[in-house]
């Protein structure tokens, strides 16, 4: 659920838990707070991921004993399980290749004459957007829903391709349907501080999927894709970060509390851990990556529009199935990126809910 739960990526403004040094003067509302504890309870045994949320996630002394490292650990393991039953229907290549390093890149994914069908379809169309902006960049998005699907059948076909699909579903670790967007990044022309995808994270403490296939050239200094080769798995020397990070959390950033723990590059080395790659790829190249390794976009040097195929896959961590899930029944699963956003416009007028995703116009997709 991109509108609803890329809050991961989004700044929000939120009071963080009362933990016992931050209660001495413990008010009506805050006591008040607690006829919420058992659905904070209930949370642990789903995606749940702000430590700022949920004062029991967010408990130093809990976490000290190792609930966030227990939650990490149970939710690998059981991503691992559902892949090893998904890898029978994954080229061996992309299999390796994603074990070893957290990412799958495959260049000339398409036939190129089938590719440029594609790209110029996108790219000419004029499409509904919604958009965000942090920092300088804008992202802009358009839900593929089954008017897209039924106006470019190579599309259609693309995203229903066997390949396609069992290369999503291993790295997501779910026979789950991904949400698809038409996405725009569009760095340095909009005035803005210092964008926060740009700091290496983790998007969350369990294997998710992001997939892009480009539409535009990427050049390495326009902003790519970063990765940290390997920081997928689950070392030793993760887990003792993990846990360090989940016990000083009170002391972090704001989107590092809201789930998302930041990294300095200077970190890695100590987690053995290499530097990020920059995926400066040609169009028609798809990069799937498992969002809980590091990452970030990288520093654009002047300004660029870069398009792409997007996908995005998270779904509930601690189920031992790949499949029985009902949003992904066909009519449901197409149309749900549609959905979202109207859905996250009427919460946010009741007060439930921020939205982040702005109106963005007609555009086409390589507009500015
Ligand atoms: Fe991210």
């Amino acid at each position: 659920m991109v509108f609803l739960s890329s809050r991961h990526e989004v700044a929000h403004e939120v009071e963080f838990p009362l933990g016992p040094r931050q209660s001495r003067k413990p008010d009506l509302r805050a006591l008040l707070r607690w006829w919420r504890a058992p659905l904070w309870l209930l949370a642990l045994g789903t995606a749940a991921k702000s430590f700022a949320d949920n004062p029991i996630l967010g408990s130093e002394a809990l976490n000290r004993r190792g609930l966030h490292v227990a939650r990490l650990k149970l939710a690998h393991a059981l991503a691992w399980s559902r892949r090893r039953r998904l890898a029978p229907a994954v080229p061996a290549e992309w299999r390796e290749q994603f074990d070893r390093d957290g990412f799958v890149e495959v260049r000339d994914f398409l036939p190129q004459a089938r590719f440029e069908q594609l790209r110029k379809a996108l790219l000419t169309a004029e499409l509904d957007s919604r958009q965000q902006q942090q920092g300088d960049a804008i992202t802009r998005r358009v839900p593929i829903g089954p008017a897209l699907l039924a106006g470019i059948p190579e599309l259609r076909d693309m995203l229903a391709g066997k390949s396609w699909r069992s290369l999503l579903a291993y790295v997501a670790s779910t026979r789950a349907e991904p949400l698809y967007y038409v996405q725009t990044v569009v760095c340095g022309h909009a005035p803005g501080g210092p964008d926060p995808q740009l700091e290496l994270h983790a998007d969350t403490f369990h294997p998710s999927l992001k997939a892009w296939l480009f539409l535009t050239d990427v050049t390495g200094d326009r902003g790519p894709l970063t990765f940290v080769p390997g920081s997928h798995r689950l070392t030793p020397g993760r887990i003792a970060w993990e846990h360090a990070r989940s016990v000083a959390i009170a002391g972090s950033d704001r989107l590092s509390q809201r789930g998302s723990l930041r990294i300095a590059p200077e970190e890695l080395p100590a987690l053995d851990l290499p530097p990020p790659k920059r995926f400066a790829v040609p169009a028609n190249t798809l990069v799937v990556i498992d969002t809980c390794g590091f990452h970030a976009r990288g520093s654009s040097d002047e300004p660029t529009v870069r398009a792409e195929i997007w996908a995005y896959a998270r779904r509930t961590p601690f189920v031992p199935w790949t499949g029985l899930d009902p949003l992904s029944i066909p009519p449901l699963a197409i149309r749900r990126a549609q959905w979202l956003p109207p859905i996250v416009d009427t919460l946010d007028r009741l007060g439930l809910r921020k939205q982040h995703w702005h109106p963005g116009g007609r555009k086409r997709p390589i507009d500015p």
